[in-house]
């Protein structure tokens, strides 16, 4: 699968930066994976329920040929000065410390314990838009990005669900995040203005056109210096997962997911803990909400839709509790705006992004009247983008 492209300033850029780093641009190829917002389902993944992510236009694209011997050569425009990361291609299991580069070489260790042949060597060049701790999945967005280099340079046709699961994967076992399948499935099989809805029990899903009439997506980006996201989310995921496991002493389920509302409150005796009851209760009434929401969003109810985005972010605040002041801020103030039908933080939380549905004429006034309030509060600047719903991870036929 590739799209065709036209050879833009930014990609011509990144062609002569290519050439200056690796000597030339021989047989070099382009590559773009993009970066995710999900509209709502949030740590809804990892307990087995739905989500229903998007794809956006800001992601990493990546220049890359392959080499005659076993080095691989990487370099990135966002970390100018750690210069080109050099390995053997026979040094993939040792960690690189805290750098970028481990998500190279878990995708190279997950690709080869899945019996893929990689044997040669290659240059890797990339360029990241997706601002780093900003929730919109840049680590995703770099694992499928080698994934589609590797798959084309190596030939591997490995089938698009298996790569979405290596990046998983990588996330989990190299990188040691216990992160579910929503970021990488967005970025997998993102289209251009459509949605996924996804289950993530079963790995059905249906694509959904994104149809918002007079309204944009707005993104609102809290610029909060990166928390204690992993731990905080190890920690969520451990709590849900003992949840289920008192759950399961009297009820026949695998995960919460299964359940209804109903089903759930009428059996918290079980979890017997006030915060793993608020947890696993997230859980349950976020996926419940997200099929209310999906078919809300189909029938062009976009109001109710709305309202079940702030009833999102107000579970992940008082249930999961992985908001904090800068995601409430930007949330809770967008909602209040004129010409807003919801708001609600998207991805893992603790910092990172939130997402509003506003009026197009509206957004110039509502980027001011938010971000106002939240430099007052916060002390320092949001960030706001309108979102464009964009392609998934695939290689770009550049005329
Ligand atoms: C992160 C994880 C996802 C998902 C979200 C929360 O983005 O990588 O798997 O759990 O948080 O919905």
């Amino acid at each position: 699968m590739s799209i065709v492209v036209e050879n833009s300033t930014v990609l011509s850029a990144l062609t002569e930066k290519f050439a200056e780093v690796f000597g030339d641009t021989k047989e070099v190829e382009y590559f773009f994976s993009p970066g995710r917002i999900n509209l709502i389902g949030e740590h809804t993944d990892y307990n087995g329920g739905y989500v229903f992510p998007a794809s956006i236009t800001i992601g990493t694209t990546g220049l890359a040929r392959l080499r005659e011997d076993k080095k691989v050569k990487l370099y990135s425009e966002n970390f100018p000065k750690l210069g080109v990361i050099e390995f053997d291609l026979d040094d993939v299991e040792n960690k690189d410390g805290e750098l970028w580069s481990n998500y190279v070489k878990g995708m190279i260790v997950m690709l080869k314990g899945a019996g893929y042949e990689i044997d040669k060597g290659f240059e890797l060049l990339i360029k990241g838009e997706i601002p780093t701790a900003s929730g919109l999945s840049s680590s995703a967005s770099l694992e499928l990005l080698v994934g589609v280099v590797l798959d084309d340079l190596f030939k591997l046709s490995v089938p698009r669900l298996e790569l979405v699961q290596l990046g998983q994967k990588t996330e989990n076992d190299y990188i040691g995040i216990n992160s579910g399948i929503l970021d990488q499935f967005a970025i997998g099989f993102g289209e251009v203005k459509k949605a996924i809805l996804l289950d993530c029990n079963t790995l059905k899903y249906e694509m959904v056109p994104v149809e918002l009439r007079d309204y944009d997506i707005v993104i609102m980006n809290t610029n909060k210096p990166r928390a204690l996201t992993e731990s905080k989310y190890n920690e969520r995921f451990a709590e849900t997962r003992e949840a289920l496991k008192r759950m399961q002493t009297k009820l026949d389920i695998q995960s919460l997911g299964e359940l209804s509302n109903e089903e759930f409150d009428a059996n918290t005796d079980l979890i017997g803990d006030e915060t793993l009851i608020k947890r696993a209760r997230h859980a349950v009434y976020e996926n419940n909400r997200t099929k209310i929401a999906q078919k809300a969003f189909v029938a062009g109810n976009l109001t109710k839709f709305g309202e079940l985005l702030n009833a999102s972010h107000a579970s992940l605040k008082n249930d999961y509790e992985v908001t904090g002041l800068e995601l409430d801020t930007l949330a809770e103030t967008a909602k209040k705006q004129a010409g807003v039908l919801g708001a609600r933080m998207t991805g893992a939380g603790f910092g990172g992004c939130a997402i509003a549905l506003v009026a197009h004429d509206n957004v110039s006034a509502f980027e001011k009247a938010v971000g106002e309030v939240y430099e007052e509060v916060v002390g320092y600047p949001a960030s706001f983008y309108v979102a464009q719903i964009g392609s998934g991870s695939t290689k770009l036929d550049v005329e």
